[in-house]
């Protein structure tokens, strides 16, 4: 019997396979043993009510989809009130995913929200930092340290922090957020893309540009997952494009503790649960005991350059 169990981020979890914020709702509950799951993170909250972006917010692409969801949100009352209580009555522990327009903003929400039966804070800072030029705080190392500083002095829960895959310099985001006291780096959100309808010649989403995941992004986050898995000591968490056990141990090797799990959940109902049991044979057919094993334990041929550089294969 392979130990699933796994150390993240301030936190303990029975294995390390959790959803992927806004991907994951308590409906879920009528198709999976949600009690089986490593975690549970909720869809990214913010303070305001938010009625999210013109329809339509989502579609298929090759190998994935594309979403433009604009966050909705029915603000903190709601959320403590109704969803809260509703997600501890499982027993995983509840990541809580949260996104302000300012990094002030974002502490005040994160002072918030951190009561009893929050486990964790996820801070999704892949949105647009007003105060700055509407560029995601995670798109650069110093906006990334500013809005982390400010989080973790608001609060004394773990602090997950959710980079995005749109930067060219994920490894020096990923060492900001270390150094402003992130206990974990989520990586990562979608990456920026677009689709058009040639029958109206119009965007096939109403906010013209969204967000893709889905299989068609793994390759690329696993890189990124590897690149910060190298830069820091933080616990990194993969996500992107994973459906299958094969797909997180890909993600484990190249040193995530944990993987979160969402378009294949769309998908297959079942897929996280399919990943837990996959898994454990995994591990069992390579004699690993713990999952944890797995972590970081990529056979490479090293490079001398520490962050891996693209060299530009010559023609
Ligand atoms: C419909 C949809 C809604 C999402 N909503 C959120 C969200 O509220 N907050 C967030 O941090 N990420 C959100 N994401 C991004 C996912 O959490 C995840 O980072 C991304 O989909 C990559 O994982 P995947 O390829 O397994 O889907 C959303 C993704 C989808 C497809």
């Amino acid at each position: 019997m392979t130990d699933l169990s796994v150390t993240v981020g301030g936190l303990t979890l029975r294995n390390p396979v959790m959803p992927a914020s806004g991907t994951f709702a308590e409906g879920l509950a009528q198709a999976v043993d949600l009690n089986a799951l490593g975690a549970l993170v909720t869809k990214t909250i913010t303070r305001e009510l938010r009625a999210g972006n013109p329809l339509p917010r989502v579609a298929e692409v090759p190998g994935g989809m594309l979403n433009a969801i604009g966050i909705p949100s029915k603000g903190v009352p709601y959320f403590l009130e109704h969803t809260l209580p509703l997600y501890r009555s499982w027993t995983p522990p509840v990541i809580v995913s949260i996104s302000a327009p300012t990094a002030e903003g974002f502490a005040a929400l994160a002072a918030e929200i951190s009561v009893p039966g929050v486990a964790a804070i996820e801070a999704n800072i892949s949105c647009p930092n007003i105060e700055e030029d509407g560029k995601a705080f995670a798109m650069r190392p110093a906006s990334t340290e500013a809005v982390v500083r400010q989080l973790r002095a608001a609060t004394r829960l773990p602090l997950w922090v959710k980079l995005t895959p749109n930067t060219g310099e994920i490894a020096d985001v990923a060492r900001a957020a270390e150094a402003a006291g992130a206990d974990a780096l989520v990586v990562a959100n979608t990456i920026l893309a677009m689709s058009i309808d040639l029958h109206t010649l119009k965007p096939r989403l109403g906010n013209v540009m969204g967000g893709l995941s889905g299989p068609a992004v793994k390759p690329i986050v696993l890189r990124q997952v590897y690149q910060c898995a190298r830069a820091v000591r933080t616990p990194v968490i993969g996500c992107g494009g994973i459906a299958t056990a094969e797909d997180a141990a890909e993600y484990m090797l190249a040193g995530a503790a944990a993987v979160q799990i969402g378009t294949a959940t769309f998908l297959r109902p079942g897929a996280m649960l399919q990943i837990i049991a996959g898994l454990a044979q995994f591990c069992a057919a390579r004699g690993f005991e713990s999952v944890t094993e797995l972590t970081g334990a990529l056979m490479r041929e090293e490079a001398d350059d520490e962050d891996l550089a693209w060299v530009a294969p010559t023609p």
